[in-house]
């Protein structure tokens, strides 16, 4: 077998990601056959080039191959595009027409946003799939034909099934062979390899030197989250090469190109097919922005204790101190949270076996309702979160969790705690 470097080169593949290399090669070992493959990834991630690789390493190298985005097609006119037509079929079929699947016998069709195909195609594609056997739109003489077919999505095609909207002998016939192209933030080492290429390809396609990016540049580069992954990296690189006056870029500069940059991984980042866009958006930001805040401050606080109490020492001052997560509330979130000055340094929840040793009764009392106020608010705004991110990846809990930035198992826990589900 050839080996991954030499593939990778040959299709200007670049990454060292294990994630990348087990789907490189599982589409290496499955391009010698005539087996289904249905390659999954987000958009942008590089679909489109394995299915191009699986071809040209396959039997069929010499023979067509033709990509058709299912998406964007008409409904009404997808069954003739891939099996052709009979003249007088419909209005406008004033001749016979061949489809791909008969043009392209021997070759191979890549089927991407294959979940966007209508039903009654999908039942087409399974019998071609089952039999190689198809019918030209207003004919009843089946034809043969030899094509093997890449299929490629960016949507959960179980959650597909489930909802009617996809044929569930269709998936499970597509998914003979699954590959799954890594998004770009499950390899983020790779980011800077791919910059450096792209900038490189565009210094020499635009006769100029290639971009360099200082320290914070690059920081911010791999800390983005990507929604367009590879697409988008390229993009910028593109951008960026044509339109930078200065070959050295600075953080700050990169921040004019690409602002939500910035954002870093935030969970519910902005969401193109959302309606409700931009105001929503930010509020998730920002609730993310205070459970953050919220949690340094916890472990900050438990250290501080821990280090009183193991030490002995005492602290003169204590009650000149402000509580930080109020007063970023009040900033923040002055709705969200009735927001007060709160005596004492013991605001938040989760103070665990941290006695409030240095209040006196009166300052305990106020301490301890607002703790529970506190704790109630961010419960709220917790559960709400969850609810949302849930809500967003129709309950599949793996991506709620991701999008959240917490564990499977933390986010079960936290649904079994607010009953949601
Ligand atoms: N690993 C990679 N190394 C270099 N370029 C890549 C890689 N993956 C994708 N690309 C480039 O990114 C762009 C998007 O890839 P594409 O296959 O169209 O993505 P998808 O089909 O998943 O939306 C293309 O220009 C492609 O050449
Ligand atoms: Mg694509």
């Amino acid at each position: 077998m050839t080996d991954l470097q030499t593939i990778k080169a040959r299709f200007g593949i670049i990454g060292r990601s294990d994630l990348l290399d087990r789907a490189l090669g599982t589409a290496v070992r499955v391009s010698g056959t005539d087996l289904t493959v249905l390659i999954v990834g987000e958009s942008g991630v590089g679909k489109e080039v394995f299915s191009k690789i699986i071809h040209a390493l396959s039997t069929r190298k010499h023979e067509n191959f033709i990509a058709i985005n299912c998406g964007a097609i008409p409904a009404g006119t997808i069954n003739s595009e891939l099996f052709g037509h009979e003249k007088g079929s419909f209005t406008g079929a004033t001749s016979d027409r061949k489809g791909y699947f008969e043009t392209v016998s021997g070759g191979t069709i890549f089927l991407d946003e294959i979940a966007e195909m209508p039903l009654d195609t999908q039942a087409f594609l399974l019998r071609v799939l089952e039999s190689g056997e198809f019918m030209r739109v207003g004919s009843s003489t089946v034809l043969k034909t030899d094509v093997r077919v890449i299929a490629a999505t960016n949507v959960d095609l179980e959650e597909r099934v489930r909802k009617g909207k996809f044929r569930e002998d269709l998936f499970y016939r597509l998914s003979t062979v699954p590959i799954k192209v890594p998004s770009l933030k499950e390899r983020r080492d790779d980011i800077p390899m791919l910059f450096r290429k792209f900038t490189l390809d565009f210094a020499e396609r635009y006769r100029t030197d290639p971009i360099q990016l200082d320290d914070m540049a690059l920081n911010l580069l791999v800390n983005y989250h990507w929604p367009g992954n590879v697409r988008e990296l390229k993009n910028l690189a593109e951008q960026i090469s044509v339109l930078s006056e200065k070959r050295q870029v600075t953080g700050e500069e990169l921040l004019h190109f690409i602002p939500q940059i910035a954002h870093r991984h935030l969970p519910m980042v902005p969401d193109p097919s959302s309606q409700n866009g931009g105001q929503f958006q930010e509020r998730e930001i920002l609730y993310k922005l205070l459970f953050e805040m919220k949690a340094d401050l916890n472990d900050l606080k438990n250290l501080v204790f821990g280090l009183i109490r193991r030490n002995d020492l005492s602290v003169p001052d204590y009650k000149g101190l402000e509580p930080p997560a109020a007063s970023y509330e009040e900033q923040v979130l002055p709705s969200v949270s009735p927001a007060k000055k709160i005596p004492g340094i013991f605001s938040g929840h989760d103070m665990g076996s941290v006695k409030p040793i240095l209040l006196d009764q009166d300052e305990a009392d106020y301490q301890k309702s607002e703790e529970v106020e506190d704790n109630l608010s961010l419960e709220e705004m917790e559960k709400d979160l969850i609810e949302r991110a849930l809500k967003k990846h129709g309950g599949r809990r793996k991506d709620a969790a991701q999008d959240l930035g917490i564990s499977e198992r933390t986010l079960y826990r936290k649904i079994k705690q607010y009953l949601l589900q």
